[in-house]
């Protein structure tokens, strides 16, 4: 608890403000908003960068988010010093309108980094959702590693998924404001996914799940830019004419024209491969609970598919989020062709190698991080006389 954060702030209501600007921040700090929001200890604030435009309000609609402050900096194929630079001048202006006791960051964009930055800037306390991941190499996955270790830094509660994640930060010497909350994906993930779920992407109605193998992909990291991407690409290109009755890839595309360009090349033409727009957050995760295979480089993928009994192939060289490894049902594929084409085409053909992979475990979360994130920041302030109970994966 720290004292003199409760005495500043005590006989009133919290002043605490989110801030996200892409798509995973937004589906992973919405049920922390909601959870916020109908709390009567809290005076919540909303700001969004915009770092995405189109993908971010997908998210805001599906979740029903209606954030106070737009600082809509989407130019299309901007540096990172661009998002930078525009996020803090932004926030400068939202905090010389708004002073929070606390402002939430989300993972490692640069987003979450300028929010941190801004925050810091001002002398406002810092909630880190999502911390201590890490591969402790500087430039994969480039930008993350470094965003999510500065926030680290910077940050004076850490709202750490699991265990490992906790570790991490006390190798780095953080030890105080530290709470291993389960991610909050997981809780997202609760409120979307539904048996009797019918797509409003009406060609994703028309699939039959149950003959063929369904194959999701997602691929975006500026890592995989340049050849790691067209390797990608290329096997994916071979899986889809080695197995045309039996395999369907559907491959909702990253808006970013670097990706655009290299899968349109690749895959279009292919009667098994579905390139389709970005998926609303609730049509992405029934879709994913509906097929067979994940292929993906991005982070929030490897969450869900875990808790979903989804095998996942992970298309990088290495990965922040080990836990799924360890418990057998994610595999790091690289990001060369052969190798990735070795693995899924065992899982294709193998059932025994595909039922190792495809059982559903929960390493990530249990639904309940945004009620400890709660109670850590009300503990935290002196409103609450126990931390939250941390979470414990169940394999
Ligand atoms: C960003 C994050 C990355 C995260 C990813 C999630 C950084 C440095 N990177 O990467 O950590 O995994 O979001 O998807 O913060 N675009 C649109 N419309 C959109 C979104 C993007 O047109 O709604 C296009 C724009 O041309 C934009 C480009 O995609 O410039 C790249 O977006 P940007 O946010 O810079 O990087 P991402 O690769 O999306
Ligand atoms: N997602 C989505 N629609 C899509 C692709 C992904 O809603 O077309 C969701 C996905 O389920 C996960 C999040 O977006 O919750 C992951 O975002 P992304 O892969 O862009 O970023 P990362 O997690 O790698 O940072």
């Amino acid at each position: 608890m720290d004292r003199l954060s409760a005495e500043r702030t005590a006989g009133r209501p919290l002043k605490v403000m989110t801030i996200f600007g892409t798509r995973p921040e937004a589906i992973k700090m919405a049920p922390l908003v909601q959870e916020l929001e109908r709390r009567p200890e809290f005076d919540c604030h909303c700001c969004v960068t915009a770092q995405h435009r189109q993908m971010l309000d997908g998210v805001l609609e599906i979740f029903h988010l209606k954030p106070q402050f737009d600082l809509n900096i989407m130019e299309q194929k901007q540096t990172l010093s661009m998002i930078t630079s525009k996020c803090l001048l932004g926030l400068e202006r939202v905090f010389a309108q708004i002073r929070p006791d606390l402002v939430l960051v989300h993972g490692d964009t640069s987003t979450t980094f300028a929010g941190a930055l801004a925050a810091f800037y001002q002398k406002i306390s810092i909630g880190h959702v999502e911390a201590g991941l890490r591969t402790y190499d500087k430039y994969s996955p480039f930008p993350e590693e470094m965003n999510r270790a500065m926030v680290g830094r910077l940050a004076d509660l850490h709202f750490c998924p699991t265990e490992a994640n906790r570790r991490n930060l006390a190798h780095e010497g953080i030890t105080d404001g530290v709470y291993v909350t389960g991610n909050t994906v997981i809780d997202a993930l609760r409120t979307t996914v539904k048996k009797d779920y019918t797509f409003a992407t009406q060609a994703l109605n028309h699939i039959d799940y149950a003959q063929k193998k369904v194959i999701l992909v997602t691929c975006h990291r500026r890592e995989n830019y340049g050849k790691p991407m067209e390797e990608i690409m290329s096997a994916l290109r071979e899986l889809a004419l080695k197995y045309p009755d039996e395999v369907e890839l559907i491959y909702p595309v990253h808006l970013s024209p670097v990706v655009q360009e290299v899968a349109h090349r690749h895959l279009d033409g292919l009667p098994n491969a579905h390139l389709i727009a970005p998926l609303m957050a609730d049509e992405m995760h029934n879709l994913m609970d509906r097929s067979y295979l994940v292929m993906t480089d991005s982070g929030g993928l490897q969450e869900e598919a875990p808790a979903l009994g989804k095998p996942v192939l992970v298309l990088r060289q290495e990965t922040e989020r080990p836990e799924a490894v360890a418990a057998g049902t994610a595999k790091l594929a690289g990001v060369h062709k052969e190798q990735i084409l070795e693995l899924a085409e065992e899982l294709i053909e193998s059932l025994p190698a595909y039922q190792e992979m495809a059982h559903a475990v929960n390493p990530y979360g249990d639904g309940q991080a945004c009620r400890r994130i709660a109670e850590a920041i009300l503990y935290h302030f002196g409103r609450r006389q126990w931390p939250p109970e941390p979470f414990h994966a169940s394999c």
